[in-house]
């Protein structure tokens, strides 16, 4: 019998979850945040690498920066459960510290294979480092956000971080108005 998307996502979140290849993460790290939400998502968000909260609860995006990003998703309508939120980094790294390049480099294999599995029709990039993870590294969010970016066939949205409206409340407009654009294009998708 075939397995759904549902369960072969689990299993990929199961082998996620005993991943060793980052000492400094594994040593700091409560439990690893493999990501959550629906497997067959036309919407996918990657955010940057889970914070204490997640770290404590396993769940991305369920802090302060998960409460706007809550907030933004029942403005647009778009219900939490249907979409699909992961990180470019499955452990917190110590302090919040950014991700390291090899730090990425060894968690890349699981967001591609999370993105193939779920083969979002687009995938929303929260922030600087998952724009630069997965679209072009020489890209910034503040040149780039709110626009369509096709690359070898999938469609990308970037995003402001929701956690710059926690540094910057002014970061809250461009946040609102991208979510807005994100509402018109999943009505025309
Ligand atoms: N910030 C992120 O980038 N990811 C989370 O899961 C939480 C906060």
């Amino acid at each position: 019998m075939n397995q759904t998307n549902a369960q072969l996502l689990n299993e990929l979140h199961k082998r996620l979850k005993t991943c060793t290849r980052c000492s400094e993460l594994v040593d700091n790290r409560t439990q690893v945040v493999p990501g959550a939400g629906n497997a067959n998502a036309d919407i996918m968000f990657v955010g940057e690498a889970p914070g204490r909260d997640e770290d404590v609860q396993g769940i991305p995006f369920v802090g302060q920066a998960g409460k706007i990003l809550n907030d933004l998703l029942n403005e647009t309508g778009i219900p939490r459960e249907a979409v699909f939120i992961g990180n470019v980094l499955k452990c917190r790294p110590p302090d919040n510290r950014d991700p390291l390049d090899y730090e990425i480099a060894n968690c890349r294999e699981y967001l591609h294979a999370q993105i193939a599995l779920i083969r979002p029709k687009l995938i929303c990039t929260l922030g600087n480092p998952s724009l630069k993870t997965l679209i072009n590294k020489s890209m910034t969010i503040g040149k780039v956000h709110g626009k369509v970016i096709t690359l070898k066939g999938i469609k990308f949205f970037p995003i402001y971080h929701p956690a710059a409206a926690l540094h910057n409340r002014a970061n809250m407009k461009p946040l609102k108005e991208d979510f807005e654009k994100l509402k018109k294009l999943l009505q025309k998708m």
